[in-house]
Parts: C-alpha cells; sequence; structure tokens
C-alpha cells in the first residue's frame, strides 16, 4: 500500500507547492516510485514549477471523461504526475468527493506507488479536510508569522472537530536557522495543544533558497548538480524524520498505471 502525503498549511504562499513538488521528486530519485496530486484545483501550479503540461488532468478525472491512468504524465526522472487545472469554484466544489474516493482507491489498491504525495489548495475546505482525512501523514507547512499560525491553528481545529484528525506533522519554512527553526515550531505547537487534543511532530526546517526562487521564477525544476544536491540534502532530512527511513534505491523504471474506474 503506498503512503500518502498530503501537503498542507491553512494559510497560503506558505511554500506548499514548492515543497510538495521537490519531496516528489526526491521520493522518485531515491525511495521508490511516486505519485504527485496536484489538488489545489483553484490555483493549480505544480506541472509550472515541474515545466510539464499534461494534455489531461485531475479535472478530466473527477468529471468522468478518462481514468485517471490516462491522465498520468511520466516526467523525466520517471516521477508519475496528475496535474491541476484552475478551475471554477463551483466545479472544484462539486468534485470533493470524487476526489476521496480516487485518493482512496489509490491507497487501498496496489498500483506500484510507494508514495503518493497531495499538493492541498489553502484553506481548511472539505476538499483539505476529505485529502486529510485519507493521508497517512499531514504535513503542515509554517512559517514564522502570526498569520501562518493562526490559519494552520484553524486547520487543525477543523480537522480534529470535523473529521477527529489528531496527529500531525509540520516543517517550518524560510527559516533563518535550524535554532529559529525549533524556536517557531514549539511556540507554534505549545500554542495549538494547549487548545487542543492533538499532536504535532516536527519534520525539520527548509532555509530560504535561492534555487527554490529560481525554480518559480523559471517555471522548471530545481536544475544543476550542486543545486539538486542541496534540494536532496533537505528533503532527506525531512523524510528521514517523517518515514523513519533513508533513502534505499535508485528508480529506474516508470510505473505504467494499470486502468480502473473511479
Ligand atoms: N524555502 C524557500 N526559499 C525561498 N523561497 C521559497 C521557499 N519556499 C517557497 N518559496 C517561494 O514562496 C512562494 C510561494 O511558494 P509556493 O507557491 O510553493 O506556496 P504555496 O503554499 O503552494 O502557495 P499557494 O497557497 O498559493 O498554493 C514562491 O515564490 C516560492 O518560490
Ligand atoms: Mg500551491
Amino acid at each position: 500500500m503506498p503512503t500518502i502525503i498530503s501537503v498542507t498549511s491553512g494559510k497560503g504562499g506558505v511554500g506548499k507547492t514548492s515543497m510538495a513538488v521537490n519531496m516528489s521528486l526526491r521520493l522518485q530519485d531515491a525511495y521508490g516510485p511516486t505519485l504527485l496530486v496536484d489538488s489545489d484545483l483553484l490555483m493549480a501550479d505544480c506541472h509550472v514549477l515541474l515545466n510539464s503540461q499534461p494534455s489531461l488532468d485531475l479535472i478530466d478525472v473527477l468529471e468522468g471523461r478518462y481514468e485517471w491512468p490516462d491522465a498520468v504524465h511520466i516526467l523525466d526522472n520517471g516521477l508519475s504526475f496528475l496535474a491541476g487545472r484552475t478551475a471554477p469554484n463551483l466545479l472544484v466544489e462539486t468534485n470533493t468527493d470524487r476526489l476521496t474516493k480516487l485518493l482512496t482507491v489509490l491507497k487501498s489498491d496496489a498500483h506500484g506507488f510507494d508514495y503518493i504525495v497531495v499538493d492541498t489548495p489553502a484553506g481548511s475546505g472539505v476538499g483539505v479536510l476529505n485529502t486529510l482525512s485519507v493521508s497517512d501523514h499531514m504535513l503542515i507547512v509554517l512559517l514564522g508569522q502570526a498569520t501562518s499560525f493562526v490559519d494552520a491553528y484553524a486547520l487543525i481545529k477543523s480537522a480534529y472537530l470535523e473529521r477527529q484528525l489528531t496527529s500531525f506533522a509540520a516543517i517550518v519554512n524560510i527559516a533563518k536557522s535550524a535554532k529559529q527553526a525549533d524556536l517557531i515550531f514549539n511556540s507554534f505547537s505549545r500554542t495549538v495543544t494547549s487548545f487542543l487534543p492533538v499532536e504535532i511532530s516536527y519534520k525539520g526546517h527548509v532555509t530560504w533558497m535561492q534555487d527554490i526562487v529560481s525554480s518559480s521564477i523559471h517555471g522548471g525544476t530545481v536544475s544543476g548538480v550542486a543545486s539538486k544536491a542541496r534540494i536532496a540534502d533537505k528533503m532527506d532530512k525531512i523524510l528521514k524524520s517523517l518515514l523513519v527511513m533513508s533513502p534505499v534505491f535508485v528508480t529506474t523504471e516508470p510505473i505504467i498505471p494499470q486502468a480502473f474506474s473511479v
């Protein structure tokens, strides 16, 4: 069964997509066959960071025009990618149950993926909460800002009250140092756990990285040997803590998904 990691935050613009994309690329390169799902259907942009323009996407699947394997795009390093598309609000709302069903099927059936990474939208809407409830790891991206704390708290509160979820993971993005990230996480965790009966485990931090900025500006994956090594090192530290494992192998063959109906 694949491990589903959803990358979420409450607040927008904190680095969810950057984290989901770089984590997926690293998982595929060094841990096992991975599928990245861009579930941010209001502002889908994983494909921009991957510099890929799949002709079919998640909306085609959720609307029943295609089965999900038809819409999976295999990237150069073998990563399987189910792209999002910026869709009208109404359409996104009516498809939240289908997205949950798709993730449930992907989780329960063996399709050859070891990992499924889901980039979620900002906020704590029904679609986000549904996604969190079928995930093995809910990875909250935090910034050292009051607005990030407030929005992440609101997300955890909704996940607890509406879905009875109690176990969360968090990373601190754009931290100045490991020490500052620790302080930010501890402050957040103390506040949340003094009001809600949940646990939040700390999975590490990412500093401000020119490599990530350049990838956003140019619309492409982090390239260059040194840049890739820097990102891989950051991702490995987080993945080691999240999955309690180190890189295991380098994938050579991409997964060819088998058809089934959603
Ligand atoms: N560690 C980092 N160092 C430098 N810049 C970063 C870092 N992480 C994210 N950014 C930048 O922050 C901006 C927002 O990142 P991103 O799009 O990944 O956030 P998001 O949480 O997915 O946003 P949204 O809520 O709109 O989906 C981008 O310009 C990205 O390059
Ligand atoms: Mg995003």
